[in-house]
């Protein structure tokens, strides 16, 4: 098996003006080539701390990361990132954001227009190369930003809660999308969300993080059968899964309560 996301006891404290924020402790995490994981929790839990670690640009206190084998250090083209919001530059067209990564990495865009174009039609965007980010809907925009991380065919997808501001019929949409792309690509996901629902639906393990100082509280295995149509949300086994996880998180959280670790969010975050 070829792990590409290789996380051992992982944490993360902060030092900001306000003093120590213990973000993360002791997380770990296994994904093999092609697999997709989805990690949960509530709010302000460490999460995005998770994926801004593994990309390297605010990197753990503690413990060890590598990523296609590599101990993570800078950002580098065979990981892709994908945000809660698409970040597109507002002065750019839509062709010209997703050529934007292309053109700092110094690559010739003409190499790869055949493979954006292919992108921009899988995500249903042909015919809006020209358009300005302000005139496309949220989903839109945050399907050229899918195209624009997958524009350099990376091999690991590190997603943040990518459809989070979305409304939920647009985000259902989306979920598919995405799991008809990774049908097809086989790219080693690991998808960031709040929504266990979510979760559920796409991943093939889900990694419940606990409420802050997050360590892993369990990690559930979904055996739902693969390809999942939309028509999966609306399964009595789905349900089952579902309300399992839930338990598991609300009797985590008792128990936090009670030995006293349960930290209340004394912060905002920024994220
Ligand atoms: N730069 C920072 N300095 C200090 N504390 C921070 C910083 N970034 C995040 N935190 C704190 O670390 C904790 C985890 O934050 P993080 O953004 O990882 O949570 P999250 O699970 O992604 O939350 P959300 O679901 O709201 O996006 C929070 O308590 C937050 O206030
Ligand atoms: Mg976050």
């Amino acid at each position: 098996m070829n792990i590409q996301i290789d996380v051992k006891n992982a944490s993360k404290t902060y030092h900001s003006e306000r003093g120590e924020v213990e973000a993360i402790r002791d997380f770990s995490m296994e994904v093999a080539e092609g697999d997709f994981v989805a990690i949960v929790g509530p709010s302000g839990c460490g999460k995005t701390t998770l994926l801004w670690g593994l990309t390297g640009l605010h990197p753990f206190s503690g413990g060890s990361a590598k990523i296609l084998g590599d101990e993570v250090g800078k950002p580098r083209q065979d990981v892709g990132i994908i945000f809660q919001q698409a970040n597109l530059l507002p002065w750019r067209t839509l062709i010209d954001n997703i050529h934007f990564p292309l053109e700092i990495m110094g690559e010739d865009v003409t190499q790869y227009e055949q493979r954006v174009h292919d992108l921009l039609q899988t995500v249903g965007l042909v015919g809006f190369e020209d358009n300005m980010p302000n005139e496309l809907s949220g989903g839109m925009q945050q399907r050229a930003s899918i195209v624009r991380a997958l524009s350099v065919d990376p091999k690991v997808l590190l997603m943040d809660e990518p459809f989070g501001a979305l409304d939920a019929y647009t985000r259902d949409e989306m979920d598919a999308l995405l799991l008809s792309i990774w049908n097809k690509t086989k790219k080693t996901i690991a998808f960031v969300t709040h929504r266990i629902e979510e979760a559920v639906y796409l991943a093939d393990r889900v990694y419940v993080m606990t409420p802050r100082p997050a360590v892993n509280a369990k990690t559930f295995t979904i055996d739902l059968p693969r390809p999942r149509p939309e028509g999966t949300m609306m399964t009595q086994d789905f349900f089952n899964i579902v309300a399992t996880i839930k338990q598991s998180i609300s009797d985590e959280v008792k128990k936090q309560k009670q030995s006293g670790e349960y930290q209340t969010e004394k912060y905002s975050t920024a994220f």
